[in-house]
């Protein structure tokens, strides 16, 4: 396992493997790996004859100043974690390397990037896109491996690729959850004692209302429903919670089609997001 920082070094591997014929997997993160993260590089071993992962906290995705600083950077444990999985290469680049002087370029997706997290943290998916173009790019990837926890950016990335003819295959992998539903996040380990018991009543409650919605309850009961639950618990607001269409991510009504019930919720000031298929 390598841990590549400039983008000169990672070129020198990726050509070596590609003229030896080998597909190389990506998977994307900013660090604080766990096991939801493990998933996505045990998923790109298997796709794979090479694995890149990627490790860059993204400050133009963070519409909080605050919430920048506090993301956890641990970089000697996520390799330590990475190490028994047979990664070939760890790109960690620097900001500077990332944006350098006079940096210009913003991709900006319509349509799969409004609304949800899109409407509440303006200008997220736009920093989304262009670090995972930039990281497209920059690994040659052949396959590159999302989190469904992140359902609404795992659409963006897959229609940045169709858009601008990316050629790499996106996998979305299944979200990880603890024992007791919550799914694994980064932000979990900012949770207060108490809160992290409040914080599975979020998945319940959400899962209750896909079980209404499948059986014939209106959508806009079942919701309203849930989110007096989630509140009961001890949020301390529902951002959002919508049911949108699964391909496309219009908003729905009612459940005419394959779809997904989206959530974000805020819990001892940190923001919690989760979604499960209805
Ligand atoms: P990050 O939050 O570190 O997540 C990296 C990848 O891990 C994403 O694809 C995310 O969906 C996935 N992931 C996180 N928690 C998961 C869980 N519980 N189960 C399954 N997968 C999970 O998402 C980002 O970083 C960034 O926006 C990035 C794509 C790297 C661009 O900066």
């Amino acid at each position: 396992m390598k841990l590549v920082h400039t983008l000169d070094e990672l070129r020198e591997i990726t050509d070596a493997w590609h003229n030896a014929g080998e597909v190389i997997g990506v998977t994307p993160t900013m660090g604080a790996l766990h096991e939801g993260h493990l998933s996505l590089v045990r998923a790109a071993k298997a796709g794979s004859d090479r694995v890149i992962t990627t490790i860059f906290v993204n400050p133009t995705q963070f519409n909080n100043a605050d919430d920048l600083d506090k993301y956890p950077r641990t970089l000697d444990s996520d390799m330590a974690q990475l190490a028994p999985f047979g990664v070939d290469v760890i790109y960690a680049p620097g900001v500077d390397q990332m944006y350098p002087d006079g940096f210009s370029t913003t991709i900006s997706i319509s349509g799969v990037s409004e609304g949800l997290c899109g409407a509440k943290r303006p200008g997220h998916f736009d920093g989304v896109a262009t670090i995972v173009a930039k990281l497209f790019l920059q690994t040659s990837a052949d396959r590159a491996f999302f989190g469904e926890k992140d359902f609404q950016q795992l659409q963006v990335v897959k229609r940045l690729a169709a858009d601008l003819n990316i050629p790499v295959e996106i996998t979305g992998c299944p979200t990880v959850r603890e024992a007791d539903g919550l799914a694994l996040s980064s932000r979990n380990v900012r949770l207060t004692e108490n809160g992290r018991k409040i914080a599975p009543a979020l998945y319940a409650a959400m899962q209750a209302a896909g079980v209404a919605i499948k059986q014939g309850t209106p959508v806009h009961e079942a919701l309203s429903e849930a989110e007096r639950d989630i509140l009961a618990a001890g949020f301390a607001e529902v951002e959002y919670l919508e049911l949108r269409a699964e391909n496309g991510l219009a908003p729905l009504g009612t459940h005419s089609e394959p779809a997904r019930l989206l959530a974000a919720a805020w819990l001892d000031g940190v923001r919690l997001i989760d979604n499960i298929a209805v």
